[in-house]
């Protein structure tokens, strides 16, 4: 007898790690010596964590501390270096019983979904999105609202985009800076957005994992623009800590103990030497600050060379470390595309089919995370993969 499957077995795969699969194939197959495969469809710092962050974990495992469970809501003193941060950045005062830490900006979705929303609830999200909140809501039976956004809004919400949707959903996802875009909501469209929402009874849920990785305007914090907004945050990317899983929430006052209680069922706490990694991190500054600006070098790189290589129409990166391309004028198949580019010029980035079911077709996302001379080199070879290309079209 066959057994019945749910329908959080139907998620879709995230297509990145498919193209990363790909390349990890092609550059097994490279005969010694051969240029290597040049990685700009992966979404994380090639940094380590912060050397601070390393030896309080090494101090941390020589002391004997036997490391057990925390409380759900992590470590009391992260949750206090948390709340701080808020006021040393966003000059906030958040209350610490507001932080809850979570096995990164990932395991902060599903909490913070099945707390704001009920199977069946309407969430508003726009595309270009990061595929995991659209899989996400769908794998607790929430339906998406999916609204395009263009280079109008810089691939953000807008409230006139907002005004759209009748009867309101009941959530809104944003995110600042964004992926795939690298673009950004400015403090007074995120405050304009919040507004709107409280107005219509709509949860705002605001990721703001890139923030610390923006190059021109200021960032703002949701916490700041809504008491009902639910801020998911992580140390993945300004704080470089991916594999640590350390993320992040600040919760409206309302959902704090709900979430805590869906926390303690689902994960019982995120893992003990990690936080002391995490809590150790803010004290990294110098660090993590010239990663920042290693990022905005490469940035305005790109920004200059990308277009001398063919890719004229990106996004205004302002943040985060993507650039989003418009390659309508050269394909209107970017995983074919991608799968060329990777085969003719061994570089690697991501089709924006993951990002956008609808245009991602005629985009594609490139990371410049990596390493500067990587980054060159890249712009380097797409200049004459694409004349090449041109020539023998
Ligand atoms: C926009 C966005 N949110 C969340 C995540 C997940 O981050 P974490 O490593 O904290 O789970 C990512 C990872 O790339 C991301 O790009």
């Amino acid at each position: 007898m066959a057994l019945k499957i749910g329908r959080g077995a139907n998620a879709p795969p995230f297509l990145v790690m498919d193209v990363i699969a790909a390349a990890n194939a092609r550059q097994a197959a490279l005969a010694p010596g051969a240029p290597g495969v040049l990685r700009l469809e992966v979404g994380q710092p090639g940094t380590g964590a912060p050397a601070g962050a390393v030896e309080a974990v090494q101090a941390a495992l020589r002391s004997g501390d036997p490391l057990g469970y925390t409380e759900a809501f992590g470590r009391p003193g992260l949750r206090r270096r948390i709340a701080r941060h808020y006021r040393d950045w966003y000059g906030l005062s958040v209350a610490p019983h507001r932080v809850a830490v979570t096995l990164g900006a990932s395991g902060a979705f599903p909490l913070a979904f099945l707390a704001a929303f009920d199977r069946g609830d309407r969430v508003a999200l726009t595309a270009p999105y990061y595929p995991p909140y659209l899989n996400i809501l769908t794998a607790l039976g929430i339906q998406p609202v999916i609204l395009a956004a263009g280079p109008e809004t810089r691939f953000q919400p807008s409230v006139g985009l907002l005004e759209r949707l009748d009867p309101p959903p009941d959530g809104l996802i944003v995110a600042s800076p964004c992926n795939p875009a690298g673009t950004m909501l400015h403090p007074d469209e995120l405050a304009a957005i919040a507004a709107w929402c409280d107005a219509n009874g709509v949860r705002l849920i605001s990721d703001e994992i890139y923030h610390g990785l923006h190059y021109d305007s200021a960032i703002a914090t949701a916490a700041a623009a809504s008491p009902h907004a639910v801020v998911v945050n992580s140390f993945s990317k300004y704080f470089s800590m991916t594999g640590w899983r350390i993320g992040w929430l600040v919760l409206p006052e309302e959902l704090v103990r709900p979430v805590e209680c869906l926390a303690q069922n689902f994960f019982i706490s995120a893992p003990h030497l990690a936080q002391i990694a995490a809590e150790a991190a803010f004290d990294c500054t110098d660090e993590l600050q010239a990663n920042v600006a290693r990022y905005r070098r490469s940035r305005d790189f790109l920004l200059q060379a990308l277009p001398q290589a063919g890719f004229a129409r990106l996004s205004p990166a302002e943040g985060a470390f993507y650039l989003y391309a418009d390659i309508g004028e050269r394909s209107n198949d970017s995983i074919a595309f991608c799968a060329d580019m990777l085969a003719e010029a061994g570089i690697a980035a991501t089709p924006g089919v993951d990002f956008d079911a609808d245009r991602g077709r005629r985009f594609v996302r490139f990371s410049y995370c990596g390493r500067e001379a990587d980054i060159r080199q890249a712009a380097e070879r797409l200049r004459h993969w694409s004349r090449d290309r041109a020539i023998s079209a």
